[in-house]
């Protein structure tokens, strides 16, 4: 067992209350391997900007548990090494059990997620407050979810959304006691959030979807005034990178994502962090593909992966500096 405190990480509290207070939001980037991990700290530590470094279980398994506890210490090492104090917090991301979150917990991790938000509202509440229960004991943060994002959490997919019910909200947190709720008010996971069809058309051919449910969530800050919100499925599914994508022989078609502008007025609201996942993985693999197609007789990774995590640490740097307003803050 490892408490997260020895491996010199964060849980969220302060972060979120300083985001709060500043009206911006913290990052919250997945990863996977070494590249990942290197980008986020780099580009994090160059910003200035507090970071919640968060892993699924699908992830976990890929990276193999023992190996997250390194790395995540190896982030901190690197950050300090760069001569930056950010906070770096190890979430657990869409955890689906309290055994899975329980094993994070004694590996390291400083905040979970317990997402029991496709069970039953009474449900909900009894496994998120034992996960609450035996994570406070230990200092580490929990985030629950209320609503269900459409698209696909983990192994678990919903075809269909369902928005956050503020009348619920007070209760859910009042009888589990968590530190943030994940809340779903038109945002969803996955590269493809909204169908051609339910977006309108510019004349420059860009697609725009309907906006997010801001008046849900401006209820629901009403009935948890204070309160961190999170907000899941928030990739812009960067034009820049699906065209590069399918410039050098990938095929994505009418992937569309969240714009900025209401990722920038989500941060200036109650919602305290922002989770991003695909806009990596399109950055990555642009980079790579773009590779790939102009030197196709490369096969030395560092050659790939390295342009992949450059690209990567440019992504991240203009999603701390201009969408989320986490640049600068420490
Ligand atoms: O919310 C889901 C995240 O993007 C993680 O995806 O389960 O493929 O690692 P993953
Ligand atoms: P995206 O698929 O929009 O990056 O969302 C990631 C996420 O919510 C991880 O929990
Ligand atoms: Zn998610």
């Amino acid at each position: 067992m490892v408490s997260y405190k020895e491996l010199g990480l964060s849980n969220t509290k302060e972060m979120f209350q300083k985001a709060f207070d500043g009206k911006y939001a913290i990052p919250a980037y997945n990863f996977n391997n070494m590249e990942q991990l290197q980008a986020i700290v780099t580009g994090c530590a160059q910003t200035g900007s507090p970071v919640i470094m968060q892993v699924s279980s699908g992830a976990r398994k890929y990276a193999n548990q023992i190996l997250l506890q390194y790395m995540a210490q190896g982030a901190v090492e690197i950050a300090r090494s760069l001569g930056s104090s950010i906070p770096i917090c190890l979430h657990l991301d869409h955890g689906d059990s309290f055994e899975l979150a329980k094993s994070c917990i004694d590996s390291g991790f400083s905040s979970v997620m317990i997402d029991a938000s496709h069970f039953p509202f009474e449900e909900n509440i009894a496994i998120t407050k034992k996960v609450v229960e035996y994570a406070h004991d230990r200092d580490v943060s929990v985030e629950a979810e209320l609503g269900v994002l459409a698209g696909i959490e983990d192994e678990v997919a919903h075809e269909h959304s369902n928005y956050t019910d503020p009348n619920e909200v007070q209760e859910f947190v009042s009888k589990t006691g968590v530190d943030s709720l994940a809340i779903s008010i038109g945002t969803s996971h996955g590269a493809f959030k909204f169908k051609p069809k339910d977006c309108t058309l510019t004349a420059e051919g860009v697609l725009v979807p309907p906006p997010l449910r801001f008046d849900i969530l401006e209820e629901i800050e009403k009935r948890l005034p204070g309160f961190a919100i999170v907000l899941h499925g928030a990739s812009s599914v960067v034009p820049k990178y699906v065209d590069m994508i399918n410039q050098y022989g990938g095929k994505l078609d009418a992937a569309v994502g969240i714009p900025e502008e209401q990722l920038r007025r989500a941060a200036s609201s109650a919602v305290c962090k922002i989770n991003i996942d695909s806009d990596g993985r399109l950055a990555m693999t642009a980079a790579i593909r773009k590779v790939f197609a102009e030197s196709p007789s490369e096969f030395d990774p560092r050659k790939y992966l390295g342009p992949a995590r450059e690209e990567l640490i440019e992504l991240i740097k203009h999603k701390n500096e201009k969408v989320l307003g986490s640049a600068g803050r420490y």
